[in-house]
């Protein structure tokens, strides 16, 4: 292994950053050297990317968002666009390719491993927190403090007007984020896809809160549950109280990297060059029970089970 590739690919999320960091200095410290592929795979088809030095990533560590710049890449399903990266690949001599993203990131590097045989080792990087196998991703911990600090100052407006709030988080087909937040943030409901929405028993909740003095609701909802101004509507209509909706949307992407995303960036920059040194391909890294992990992209792409029910309980109790 003489040189090596790295790229961020699919959603950006904060912490790939510090990982690209990773990636190129230590490979640098272990006398590779390192390209730097510009927009994820439509840099590998279109030949975008450049030699990085240790220069290129200084005062990156505390950024979000990814200096690589990274996209979606439709062009890279076809057979033409990846025979299109492979032939970059051979021409610019690169044994080796850390890819920095999610689970489409890794069904792509899989499906290119075994179509080509380029050794691809996957950085888990995504708000979403949904790579089977993994218990925490890049960039999972600054989104979650970014949409809890939403949602406490929802909290302070919610309170002092006395109002019904309906506050929509990313995540994809995930509840993760949703679940995560309305522990944190007090609130007193949560719909996520992976639970039947009880649209009847939140109303209950609401109305029953009301007879009691309970005159301020935020309740979660995670994008791939449905919309919030869906679940207002449905609220207003039953309960006859008045609502408001907030969509944290593309904010929870942005931001400086928490400590806890920086210091898993930086741990899984280095892992991945080390299994590419050691002759390592097909598998993602993460972080489980506090460990890094190495997930094979087969198992990393299957649907990933969230264990729901003692927070969802909790959620409940503590309302
Ligand atoms: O995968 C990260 C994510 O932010 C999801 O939570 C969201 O559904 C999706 O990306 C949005 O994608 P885009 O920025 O391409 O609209």
């Amino acid at each position: 292994m003489k040189k090596i590739a790295v790229m961020t690919t699919g959603g950006d999320a904060p912490g790939m950053n510090p990982a690209i960091r990773s990636v190129v200095r230590y490979g640098i410290s272990q006398k590779l050297e390192v390209m730097g592929v510009f927009r994820g795979w439509w840099g590998l088809i279109n030949e975008e990317l450049k030699p990085l030095n240790r220069r290129s990533v200084s005062g990156i560590i505390g950024e979000g968002g990814t200096i690589l710049k990274t996209a979606r890449c439709p062009e890279f399903r076809a057979q033409e666009g990846q025979q299109r990266a492979y032939e970059t690949i051979k021409k610019n001599n690169i044994d080796g390719l850390v890819v920095i993203g999610g689970n489409g990131s890794f069904a792509a590097a899989h499906e290119f491993y075994k179509k080509f045989n380029i050794p691809c080792i996957g950085v888990a990087a995504s708000i979403d927190n949904d790579v089977n196998g993994i218990d925490y991703t890049i960039g999972t911990d600054t989104a979650i403090n970014t949409a809890l600090d939403a949602i406490d100052k929802i909290r302070d407006t919610a309170t002092s007007m006395e109002r019904i709030f309906v506050v929509e988080v990313m995540g994809r087909e995930s509840g993760f984020i949703a679940l995560t937040v309305a522990l944190a943030g007090g609130c007193e409901d949560v719909i996520i896809p992976e639970k039947a929405m009880e649209m009847n028993v939140i109303c209950h909740d609401i109305v029953h809160g009301n007879l009691v003095g309970k005159m301020s609701w935020i309740i979660v909802i995670a994008e791939g549950a449905g919309k919030a101004d869906d679940i207002a509507r449905q609220i207003t209509e039953m309960t006859g109280l008045e609502t408001r909706t907030v969509v944290l949307g593309h904010v929870q992407r942005g931001g400086r990297p928490t400590a806890a995303s920086r210091d898993l960036a930086l741990n899984l920059g280095k892992a991945a060059v080390d299994c590419l040194i050691a002759g390592k391909a097909d598998m993602a890294l993460g972080l489980t029970a506090g460990k890094i992990v190495e997930v094979d992209f087969k198992t990393a792409i299957r649907k990933k089970e969230l264990k729901i029910d003692n927070f969802y309980k909790l959620i409940k109790i503590l309302t």
